[in-house]
């Protein structure tokens, strides 16, 4: 065996994932350098997936590694608690200045679900100390995912996810998802048809009441639901009707945040500016984990009342605002202005594009989505359960050189931002040399 490798696998319960399966094959990784990992056997394994859409400028940049080490050694932590240290300010000052119009206000968490999580609160709450505590129906969509709390499960729509966890949160709603293999197929870009998809958002009004509702969450591009890309004008329409009935728009930004559609955010992208936005994964390259709820000012400044003595929201984190975590998300943000990121990730879309697409005539291939550097290639069951194909997918590409995920039989493709031409080709090839083998 090789050394590398741990000599006992048993107590770690890995998360979503098939551990009796992985622990009789499991695919070990020792280091990361660019756009590579190293496996435990010495291979270089090309990323396809920014690790999990979180490594958006490749990995062990020497720049934040070394903040985080410099933070490391001079301010290790400090409670976020009614004490304060100059670097959560900064990164909260610096990613204000990034996100569109109103929204400056920036709450600290430590991971996305937990940036949902606080989201929702504080549509709760703001509605509340807004004299309307009626307005408590929280709205999500089917297939969207929003992590793996009790609010991101309530609100997300992936069966699985919510299946054994109980009743979840009360008066929460679904729209329907944009997902359309008849209309929609090998679209490039947003399809053009399923913006009437939106409307169901009125119908829901229709049968509660605006008055009831709090929220809408959606992530722009749902991703682990399979890369789902919005019709053109769906965003449009969904932000017209919360606006005529007073509902806060939530965008989910976790995986769209910091440069995956080739702008810092889908809410620049497509022009449509939300009243709260969840970010994490890209905004610390995945080195620290980090989240953040962004607020419009409008909802943060209703909080703003009562005795100053008095806390304005009961709610945070032990971790909020994490000195090595700040220090890390200021680093990111440099790495990604000074190499002009997301203007990269934009003008070599096309050809990532153009490569994918190619995947069309490959057997099983039954739909190819793509915006930006993501990509989802739908694949046919055929007569194997549901996921088996995806699964067989994931486990080759490894073994040939290349990281993928899976969602069912739905590879998802979003390499880091960093990636070449050639790279684009050694991604999208080998992925097509193992659709050649599947059974
Ligand atoms: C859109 C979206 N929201 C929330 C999350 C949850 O993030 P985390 O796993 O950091 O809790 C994810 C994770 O993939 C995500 O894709």
């Amino acid at each position: 065996m090789d050394t590398a490798l741990p000599n006992d696998l048993s107590a770690y319960w890995m998360p979503f994932t098939g551990n009796r399966l992985f622990k009789k094959d499991p695919r070990i990784v020792v280091a990361a350098e660019g756009m590579y990992y190293t496996s435990a056997d010495g291979r270089p394994i090309l990323d396809g997936t920014s690790g999990l859409w979180c490594v958006n400028a490749g990995h062990s940049r020497p720049e934040i590694v070394t903040a985080i080490q410099e933070q490391a050694a001079s301010l290790d932590y400090l409670p976020s608690y009614a004490l304060g240290h100059p670097k959560a300010f900064e990164l909260a000052n610096r990613v204000a200045a990034l996100m569109p119009g109103s929204l400056n206000h920036v709450f600290f968490a430590n991971s996305g679900s937990e940036t949902v999580d606080t989201a929702l609160k504080i549509a709760l709450a703001y509605h509340s100390i807004s004299g309307h505590p009626e307005r408590r129906r929280l709205v999500g969509r089917s297939r969207g995912f929003h992590g793996a709390g009790f609010g991101g499960i309530s609100v997300g729509g992936i069966t699985p996810n919510r299946k054994h966890f109980g009743a979840l949160l009360p008066e929460v709603s679904h729209l329907p998802d944009t997902h359309n293999l008849e209309e929609n197929a090998f679209s490039r870009g947003q399809p053009s048809w399923g913006v009437h998809l939106a409307d169901s958002l009125e119908t829901l009004v229709a049968l509660y009441g605006a008055d009831t509702i709090a929220a809408l969450i959606v992530e722009p591009i749902a991703g682990a639901g399979g890369v789902l890309v919005p019709p053109v004008g769906y965003l449009e329409r969904l932000r017209e009707i919360c606006t005529a009935y007073g509902i806060l728009l939530i965008f989910d930004e976790v995986i769209t945040g910091f440069g995956r559609l080739g702008a810092v955010t889908a809410a620049e992208k497509f022009g449509v500016e939300p009243d709260m936005m969840t970010i994490a994964k890209g905004l610390t390259n995945a080195a620290v984990p980090m989240g953040a709820t962004v607020v419009s000012d409008q909802i943060q400044t209703a909080f703003m009342n009562g005795p100053e003595n008095v806390m304005e929201l009961f709610h945070g984190y032990t971790y909020s605002g994490h000195p090595l975590a700040a220090a890390a998300g200021l680093a990111t943000l440099d790495v990604y202005a000074k190499d002009d990121l997301f203007a990269r990730a934009d003008s070599i879309a096309p050809y990532f594009e153009d490569a994918v697409h190619a995947l069309k005539d490959h057997p099983h291939v039954i739909d190819i989505r793509n915006i930006g550097l993501a990509a989802g290639i739908e694949l046919s069951a055929g007569d194997h359960t549901p996921g088996a194909r995806g699964h067989e997918m994931l486990v080759k590409c490894f073994e040939a050189g290349v990281m993928i995920r899976v969602t069912g039989d739905i590879i998802a493709l979003a390499p880091p931002l960093i990636i070449e031409k050639n790279q684009i080709d050694e991604l999208v090839g080998t992925v097509a040399g193992v659709l050649e083998t599947l059974s």
